[in-house]
């Protein structure tokens, strides 16, 4: 459970005003978010839709469903440790613009100072929703999101090592210890004038 989506809701509750929050999640199918967000604000509303590819039926499976749904006014796109399993991230992200939220949360992703490139992650066992042996996983070039959500200004960008360690040495064993690198990333959707 990343806070830094508590966090931006929390901080940004009175501006949004006493209207329900509209949020969605991509690949929030695990509902840990979704949970955590009811958890620490008991009295707010929320419109919560979920993208969610593999885990489980009866959620939007792309970004472009949520779109033609007619779902709009969204508040925050929120990703936790999902982006990085997109088959058409630049279709995603674009997808992402299209949806017009105020703000995008993007947490815990790979990020690299190479190029952006995708490794298969080995040795899921441990890993409910896939059930395949191997996942394409990308690692992201610092700003490669960044440069791609034309629109949108980032107001933050903060970075740790890998919560553990020795569990992404066995997923990924071709990478680099010192790439295991993970980063949280806020923007809000530039005003017009
Ligand atoms: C590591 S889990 C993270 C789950 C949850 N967001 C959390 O923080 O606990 C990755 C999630 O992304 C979903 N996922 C993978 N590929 C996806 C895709 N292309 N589109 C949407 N969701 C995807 C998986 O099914 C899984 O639920």
């Amino acid at each position: 459970m990343n806070k830094d989506f508590i966090n931006l809701v929390e901080k940004y509750y009175n501006d949004m005003g006493t209207k329900a929050i509209n949020i969605v999640d991509y690949g929030g199918g695990n509902l840990s978010h979704y949970k955590a967000i009811k958890k620490a604000f008991p009295h707010l509303e929320f419109n919560y839709t979920i993208v969610e590819k593999m885990i489980r039926e009866g959620y939007h499976r792309y970004i472009y469903e949520v779109i033609d749904s007619g779902i709009k006014d969204i508040d925050i796109f929120h990703s936790n440790s999902s982006l990085q399993y997109s088959r058409d991230i630049d279709r995603d992200l674009k997808d992402i613009i299209r949806l017009n939220p105020r703000f995008i949360i993007i947490l815990t992703v790979a990020i690299t100072t190479k190029e952006t490139y995708v490794v298969e992650q080995k040795n899921l066992s441990g890993i409910s929703w896939y059930g395949g042996k191997t996942i394409p996983y990308l690692f992201f070039n610092t700003n490669y999101i960044k440069d791609r959500l034309v629109g949108y200004r980032q107001l933050y960008h903060n970075q740790n090592s890998f919560i553990n360690i020795e569990r992404a040495k066995l997923a990924f064993p071709d990478v680099p210890e010192d790439e295991f690198i993970s980063a949280n990333m806020l923007f809000e959707r530039e005003v017009c004038v």
